[in-house]
């Protein structure tokens, strides 16, 4: 609840407030309360200063750009600042802003460039001679943190472009919804601390010192201004259309309108609202801007925004409801969850049942008990989680705790010093954790067995079917017969995807034995590393910390693990019922591929697209899928489409496919 300001005292308390917040959320990456209360206190702190301009400080929140320099990175200056933008939820003030604007440069129907206002991190990239030369984050708006090294790990943001002006462009770097949920589950099941929301995992890793970790984030970034664009360029609108050219990552044009109206305006934010929950990214509203940049020009700006835009916020997905009762999953890793179970509630399209809670810190945090009217809200996570408690009971229920032993197999729990996680300890032992672990080693990513959901594998299990990982493996024909609903040819699809299983990538089966804190990415490196099962077996700690990624903690859990001598027969039973891991491909780094990017056309008379694409990248080499400057080779196969032609335009090598076969 937002407090109205009636004293200097308390104007003064509120702007230090605000700057708390606005430290915990630009410098930390994690603040505690959401941008629409935070939204709200800034509202009523212009209020204040409108009401009482002798109070005013000189360093108020609504006077100057809170910086997101994080002390970690060298600073460097912006040539042309980079500000801010005045946003508003009301429709009226919407209405009032197209006014003002008419107003200010006495015409009507100005036209108005209208898209999408995404939730990350703002950034300026620049490049010269056609190269990424630097990337800084806003920073103060003069200047902002270098972090060219992890913009360079930017997944759509391409390092060279074909454009050998200086460009300097500004765009937001978001964390795609899919990589968050991935991102989350990793630190969930690891015990570290998850990210409240897509944005403040994208700042905090665009803000990761090791630039390789950062990498594996998969940040993306949209690009929606030119700095200095040259003088074919007038308008807003002309941006998109020219950075594509290059390449550049803009918006598709369902996601840009034009307008000249308040109304027009408002009809494309309510479609856009609509799209809202199916997108695969966060988006917080949209940014009106006049779209003739002479006019904005004139128009100029204040210390902290410019007048010529202006952002049209959509309140969060949110719901009330109640906390039926809070229970505790077991991960299989050992990690306790609480979960929220609530009453049936409707957000933004589905029934919601269940909110994360995440951790006892989290429920401390924001005292969370039993029987609490509380606001649940999506926050880019599958399973919401609930934002503050807004009514208790009369008599309330106490204070949650965590259970003091597994509500799965009432084994011990424990509590690591520097880790927010509880974990049962038992282990192999806990049937919950077993349970779970199975879940994750039939999962995509894992061993990927089809037809292998959660509702067979909780089945089987509750039958005494399944027990231990090496059990999937003993299932056969016979024990599958007699039960309902299990038909001759769903046993042999079922059964034959078990089958086909047994030859995955070696990173695929360490990662599918569900080690605590060992995701893909650690999996992976892992795997190029020892190349057999036999060497992963006998890897020592030390050699697990010098590879780049693998920290003290992740090479101690896998010692740990390889110690246990369950886990040492399970996954010797493993390879006696035949799971034969594949060493990784040998990435050849003195090959002549090595670095160049292909592009493939027409059909390859002796490989697969993806033989063509394997042997390519084992050989260091990039394919990809649209011709451009910086393509280095275009393989040539029968029947080639139109990337011929545009390879001899661009003067790409071309590369028959006999030529391909002699050099690998
Ligand atoms: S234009 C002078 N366009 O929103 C500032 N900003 O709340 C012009 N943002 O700092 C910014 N999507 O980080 C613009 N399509 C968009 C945007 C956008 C997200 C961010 C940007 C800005 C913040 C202001």
């Amino acid at each position: 609840m937002i407090k109205t300001v009636t004293s200097k005292e308390g104007y003064k308390k509120l702007v230090k407030e605000i700057k708390a917040h606005d430290r915990r959320y630009y410098q930390e990456s994690a603040p505690t309360i959401s941008d629409y209360e935070y939204d709200l206190l800034v509202k009523e702190l212009e209020r204040v200063e409108a009401l009482h301009p002798d109070w005013v400080e000189s360093s108020s929140p609504t006077k100057s750009i809170s910086t997101d320099t994080s002390g970690h990175f060298t600073t460097a200056k912006h040539r042309i600042p980079m500000l801010s933008l005045a946003n508003t939820y009301s429709k009226e003030e919407v209405e009032a802003f197209i006014h003002r604007m008419e107003k200010l440069t006495e015409q009507k129907d100005i036209p108005f460039n209208v898209e999408l206002k995404m939730d990350g991190v703002a950034l300026s990239v620049i490049y010269e001679g056609g190269k990424l030369v630097q990337a800084v984050t806003r920073g103060n708006g003069a200047q902002g943190d270098d972090v060219t090294q992890n913009a360079a790990g930017i997944k759509n943001l391409p390092q060279m472009i074909n454009s050998k002006d200086r460009m300097e462009m500004r765009g937001e770097v978001y964390l795609p919804l899919s990589e968050f949920r991935r991102l989350n589950k990793e630190r969930e099941e690891s015990g570290l601390e998850v990210y409240a929301n897509p944005r403040n995992a994208a700042s905090g890793s665009l803000k990761l010192i090791d630039a390789e970790v950062s990498k594996k984030r998969g940040l993306m970034i949209m690009l929606y201004d030119l700095v200095n664009p040259p003088a074919s360029i007038s308008h807003q609108s002309q941006i998109a259309p020219f950075l594509k050219k290059s390449g550049l990552p803009v918006f598709d044009k369902e996601f840009t309108h034009s307008a000249v109206s308040a109304e027009e305006i408002l009809s494309f934010a309510s479609i856009i609202e609509k799209k809202r929950s199916s997108l695969p990214f966060e988006i917080d509203g949209i940014v009106v801007k006049v779209d003739n940049l002479d006019v904005r020009a004139d128009l100029g700006a204040t210390n902290k925004s410019p007048r010529w835009a202006m952002a049209y916020k959509f309140a969060a997905e949110q719901a009330e409801t109640v906390i039926e009762s809070i229970s505790v999953q077991v991960g299989r890793t050992g990690v306790l969850t609480p979960v929220a179970n609530l009453t049936p509630v409707l957000l933004s399209g589905s029934t919601i049942s269940r909110a994360t809670l995440h951790n006892q810190d989290e429920i401390d945090r924001k005292d969370i008990r039993e029987g609490d009217r509380v606001i649940i809200e999506k926050g880019g996570d599958v399973i919401p989680k609930v934002v503050s408690v807004i009514q208790t009971s009369k008599k309330r229920a106490p204070k949650w705790k965590m259970p003091t032993s597994c509500p799965h197999c009432a084994g011990p729990v424990e509590h690591k010093e520097g880790e927010v996680a509880v974990r049962c300890k038992a282990g192999v032992k806990c049937t919950g954790q077993y349970l779970a672990r199975l879940k994750h080693f039939v999962s995509k990513g894992a061993m990927n067995i089809e037809n292998f959901g959660v509702k067979v594998i909780e089945r089987f299990y509750s039958l005494g079917l399944l027990e231990t990982l090496p059990d999937i493996y003993r299932l056969e024909q016979e024990d599958l017969e007699e039960l309902e609903g299990f038909g001759d040819r769903s046993i042999e699809v079922l059964l034959g995807n078990i089958e086909k299983s047994k030859e995955p990538e070696l990173f695929r089966f360490i990662f599918a034995l569900g080690i605590p804190f060992v995701g893909v990415v650690a999996a992976k490196t892992i795997a190029e590393y020892v190349k057999d099962m036999d060497t992963f077996l006998s890897v020592e700690e030390e050699e697990l910390i010098a590879l780049e990624g693998i920290g003290e903690k992740v090479a101690g859990a896998i010692v740990e693990y390889l110690e246990d001598s369950h886990h040492l027969e399970e996954i010797e039973d493993l390879l006696e019922l035949g799971i034969a891991p594949k060493a990784p491909a040998k990435k050849q780094s003195g090959h002549l591929f090595s670095g160049k990017t292909f592009v493939m056309t027409g059909t390859l008379d002796g490989y697969s697209r993806s033989e063509a694409k394997e042997i390519i990248e084992g050989r260091g080499g990039k394919v990809t899928s649209s011709i451009s400057k910086i393509t280095d080779y275009l393989l040539l196969g029968k029947n080639p489409g139109s990337k011929y032609n545009k390879a001899i335009k661009l003067k790409v090598e071309i590369l028959p496919e006999e030529d391909f076969k002699e050099l690998i």
